[in-house]
C-alpha cells in the first residue's frame, strides 16, 4: 500500500501484534467461538482457509475435525506462534488474496472487522473458493464496542487529541454485508447480529494496552496510565461488576454465505 492510499482508518487500526500479550490478553477471541465453528461444520477432508488465523488457536480445532486447513495472516508474530503448533500458515493481506479456487471453505473469526477494504476482502474471497464453496466468518458487527469507542473519543476531545483515533473498524450492518455478499456472487444462508458481552480477563486496562496502543500514542508515555484511569472511570458504571470484573459490549455480526 503506498501512502496515499492510507486512510484515516488505516492510522487509527495501526496495530503491532505480540503474540505472548495477545495470548495473555485476547485468548477468549480463538475460545468463544463454538457457535461460529458449528456454522462451517468442518468435514474429514476439506480444504478449508482460515482468514486471519492469528496464533491459529482455533486452526488448530478446524484440523482436529479432519480437515485440511491452511492460515493466513499479515501479522508474522504471530504467524510464528502458529507454526510452532505446526500448523501450514502464510503471510498475506486479506485485503489481496491471491489463492485461486482450491478451498471448500473459508472461514474467519474476530479478523474481518480489521480489514476496511471489504470489497476487496469479498472479492479475494470469491477466488479463493470452488463453486458453491462456504464462507463462514463471525467479526465486529454494527455497534460493537460502542461504550468502550465513545470513551475513547470523549476522552480525546477533553485532552485535545484526535478522536478519530479511537476507531476506524468495520462493523457493518447484516443488510450492509449482505449488499456487498451479493454483489460478488455469493447467496447468503443466514445473517444476523448476536449481543456478546465478553469477559476481559486482564481487565479494561489490558484489553486497551493490547488493541489501542496507536491511540495512547498520543500521550507521552509518563500520561499514559492516568489517561487509561480516567477512560475507566467513565466506563465503571456500565462496563464493571461489583466484583471489578470487567465485561466489554461485542456485538458479533455472523453470517454463513455459498458462492453462488
Ligand atoms: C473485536 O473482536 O470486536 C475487537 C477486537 C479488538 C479490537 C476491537 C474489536
Amino acid at each position: 500500500m503506498t501512502a496515499s492510499q492510507r486512510t484515516d482508518s488505516d492510522a487509527a487500526l495501526r496495530q503491532v501484534w505480540g503474540a505472548e500479550k495477545y495470548a495473555k490478553n485476547a485468548r477468549f477471541v480463538s475460545d468463544m467461538t463454538s457457535e461460529v465453528v458449528s456454522w462451517l461444520a468442518p468435514r474429514p477432508g476439506e480444504h478449508i482457509l482460515d482468514l486471519g488465523c492469528g496464533d491459529g488457536a482455533l486452526t488448530e480445532k478446524l484440523l482436529q475435525a479432519g480437515a485440511v486447513v491452511v492460515g493466513a495472516d499479515n501479522s508474522e508474530a504471530l504467524l510464528a506462534a502458529a507454526r510452532r503448533r505446526g500448523l501450514d500458515v502464510r503471510f498475506k493481506d486479506g485485503q489481496a488474496l491471491d489463492f485461486g479456487p482450491v478451498f471448500d471453505a473459508v472461514f474467519s473469526n474476530a479478523a474481518l472487522h480489521w480489514m476496511t477494504r471489504a470489497d476487496d476482502v469479498v472479492k479475494g474471497v470469491a477466488r479463493a473458493l470452488k463453486k458453491g464453496g462456504r464462507f463462514v466468518a463471525e467479526f465486529g458487527g454494527h455497534g460493537n464496542i460502542a461504550a468502550i469507542v465513545t470513551a475513547l473519543r470523549a476522552t480525546a476531545i477533553v485532552h485535545g487529541k484526535d478522536p478519530a483515533l479511537a476507531a476506524g473498524w468495520f462493523y457493518p450492518t447484516p443488510a450492509e454485508y449482505r449488499a456487498l455478499l451479493e454483489a460478488n456472487g455469493f447467496s447468503v444462508d443466514k445473517i444476523g447480529l448476536f449481543p456478546r458481552p465478553t469477559p476481559l480477563p486482564t481487565g479494561l486496562r489490558g484489553w486497551l494496552s493490547t488493541f489501542r496502543e496507536s491511540y495512547f500514542e498520543q500521550w507521552p508515555e509518563r500520561e499514559r496510565g492516568q489517561i487509561i484511569s480516567e477512560i475507566e472511570d467513565l466506563l465503571a458504571p456500565s462496563l464493571r461488576d461489583k466484583s471489578g470484573n470487567w465485561t466489554a459490549d461485542y456485538v458479533r455480526l455472523r453470517v454463513a454465505a455459498v458462492r453462488a
